[in-house]
C-alpha cells in the first residue's frame, strides 16, 4: 500500500476506501468462482485434497464475522453455530463433504449477512488504533484471506473434469525473448519488512541478511525447457532426484507435469480449465511439485534459490542499496508488470513483462507462478505471532517449502515482494513453477 501524503484526515478516509475497493474486489471474485457452477459441483469434492467449494465459500464468510464483525466490531455473532465446521483445524479437507454444511443458497446468505455487517463496522471503526487496527490491518488481512481462498478455489477449478466454465483474455504477446542468467554479487541487504501496513506476521521483522554471490535465472523454467528434462528420461533416473522425491516420484506414478498430456502423434497438450491447447513452449511451466523440480535442477547442473536469494533478487536495488517493495520499483502492480489477479487464466511466456523486471535484469518474479524456493518455513528472527498462531506459526519447521512471488490466480493485495506462501514438496495443484539458481564460479567473483 503506498503512503499517501495529506492531512490525517484526509489520509483515513482514503485507507477506508481502499478498504472497501479491496473487500468488493475479493467478493466480485469469489462470487465469480461459485456462481457459474451449479449445486452438485459447488457439494462436490473435485479432488480429495480440496474442499467443497461451498465450505471455501462459507469459510470466508466465517472468518470475516470472527475477525472483523465480532473482534473488531464487538458486535454479536451472526451464526456462533458454524464456527466449528469451518475452522481449518477441525477438519481434513477430505472430512468436509461429509459435513452438515450450509448449502450453497445458505452460504451465499450467510457471506452477505456477514459483508453488509461489515461495511457498518467499516463505518464506525477507526482506523488509527494498534494492533489489529493499525492503518486498517485487520480489514486488509480479511481481504487477502478471501483472495487466498479464491486462489484455491481457482485450482479447485483446474481439477474439476466437465466444460469449461472459466473465460479470460490472453496473455500478452512477446517481443523480446528473455533467457540465461543475472549475477546478483555478495553482499547484505534488507529481507521482510516492518513497514508494510499489511505484510502478514512471517514477512516480518525486516532484518539484514548477507548473501553470497549467486547468478540467478532471468526467467522461470519454460515448459520447453522442462519437456527436454522429461525427454532425457528425467523422470526415469533416480539419480536425479532426492531419496524422498524419488520415493514419492514412484509411489504418484509421476512422469509429466500435471496435467499434461500426450497424444499418439507425441505432440504435448496441456488441460488449462477444461480446454486442452498444445503446450506453449515459452510459458513458464506450472503445477510441478518441489521435488519435480528438485530433479530438475540437479539434471540442468544447478540448484533453487534459497529464499534469501529470491528476495535478493526481487527487491535489492544495487544502485540505492534500497530494498524496493517490487521488482520495479516501489508502485503498485499494473498490467504492464505483472501477471497478478486471474486477469489471466495461466502464465504468460517468459518475456510477457520487460516492465517488471528488477534493476538487475530478473523477469516475471512477481505473478505468472509461484516459485518453489530450496528453503524450509521458518520464522524470521524476532518473530511474534500476529494476530493468531494458526496463520503462520504452527508451520513452522513442518514439512513445507517456501514458494515466492504469485502466480496469475494470486490478487495483488495477497502478493508482495516480501509475501511468504508454503505447501509440501508433493503438492502440484497450486500454480507453481520455479526458476534455477546457482553458486558462482571463482572466476565470477
Ligand atoms: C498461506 C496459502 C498456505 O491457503 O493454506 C488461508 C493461507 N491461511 N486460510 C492456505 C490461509 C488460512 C494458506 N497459505
Ligand atoms: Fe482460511
Amino acid at each position: 500500500m503506498q503512503q499517501v501524503p495529506g492531512t490525517d484526515r484526509a489520509e483515513t478516509e482514503r485507507l477506508r476506501e481502499r478498504i472497501a475497493t479491496v473487500l468488493e474486489r475479493a467478493r466480485r471474485r469469489t462470487v465469480g468462482l461459485t456462481e457459474c457452477l451449479d449445486e452438485a459441483e459447488l457439494v462436490a469434492q473435485h479432488s480429495r485434497i480440496m474442499s467443497p467449494l461451498v465450505w471455501d465459500l462459507a469459510h470466508i464468510g466465517n472468518q470475516e464475522e470472527l475477525w472483523l464483525v465480532r473482534d473488531v466490531g464487538g458486535r454479536e455473532a451472526v451464526r456462533s453455530d458454524i464456527d466449528e465446521l469451518y475452522d481449518a483445524f477441525k477438519h481434513a479437507r477430505v472430512d468436509r463433504p461429509a459435513l452438515p454444511l450450509l448449502d450453497p443458497a445458505q452460504a451465499r446468505v450467510y457471506v452477505g449477512t456477514v459483508r453488509e455487517k461489515v461495511w457498518d463496522v467499516l463505518e464506525r471503526t477507526p482506523l488509527r488504533g494498534e494492533g489489529l487496527l493499525r492503518d486498517g490491518f485487520a480489514f486488509g488481512m480479511i481481504a487477502q484471506h478471501e483472495q487466498q481462498h479464491d486462489e484455491t478455489m481457482l485450482a479447485t477449478h483446474q481439477l474439476r473434469t466437465g466444460d469449461a466454465v472459466l473465460a479470460a483474455p490472453a496473455t500478452p504477446v512477446v517481443r523480446t525473448p528473455v533467457g540465461g542468467e543475472v549475477v546478483i554479487p555478495a553482499g547484505e541487504f534488507t529481507m521482510g519488512t516492518d513497514t508494510d501496513p499489511w505484510a502478514l506476521d512471517n514477512e516480518r521483522p525486516a532484518h539484514p541478511v548477507h548473501v553470497p554471490g549467486f547468478a540467478i535465472d532471468a526467467a522461470p523454467v519454460t515448459n520447453e525447457q522442462f519437456l527436454a528434462f522429461l525427454t532425457d528420461g528425467g523422470y526415469d533416473r533416480p539419480e536425479l532426484w532426492s531419496e524422498s522425491g524419488w520415493a514419492h516420484r514412484q509411489e504418484a506414478g509421476l512422469v509429466a507435469p500435471q496435467f499434461w498430456e500426450q497424444d499418439g502423434g507425441g505432440r504435448w497438450w496441456r488441460r488449462v480449465f477444461g480446454v486442452m491447447q498444445p503446450l506453449r513452449p515459452q510459458q513458464p511451466v506450472v503445477h510441478v511439485c518441489w521435488f519435480e523440480a528438485e530433479a530438475y535442477a540437479n539434471w540442468s547442473g544447478k540448484r533453487l534459490p534459497t529464499e534469501a536469494e529470491w528476495e535478493k533478487a526481487a527487491r535489492h536495488d544495487p544502485v540505492s542499496g534500497r530494498t524496493r517493495r517490487f521488482p520495479w520499483g516501489d508502485a503498485d502492480p499494473s498490467e504492464l508488470t505483472a501477471n497478478l489477479g486471474q486477469r489471466h487464466l495461466e502464465p504468460a511466456d517468459a518475456g510477457a513483462y520487460p516492465a517488471g523486471a528488477s534493476p538487475a535484469g530478473v523477469h516475471q518474479l512477481i505473478g505468472d507462478v509461484w516459485e518453489w524456493t530450496a528453503s524450509g518455513f521458518d520464522p524470521y528472527p524476532g518473530f511474534h505471532a500476529f494476530p493468531y498462531r494458526e496463520y503462520s506459526e504452527v508451520f513452522y519447521g513442518g514439512d513445507y517449502r517456501v514458494l515466492r512471488g504469485g502466480s496469475f490466480g494470486a490478487d495483488e493485495v495477497a502478493c508482495r515482494g516480501t509475501f511468504r506462501n508454503w505447501d509440501h514438496p508433493i503438492r502440484r495443484q497450486i500454480f507453481a513453477g520455479f526458476r534455477l539458481a546457482r553458486d558462482l564460479r571463482s572466476d565470477e567473483h
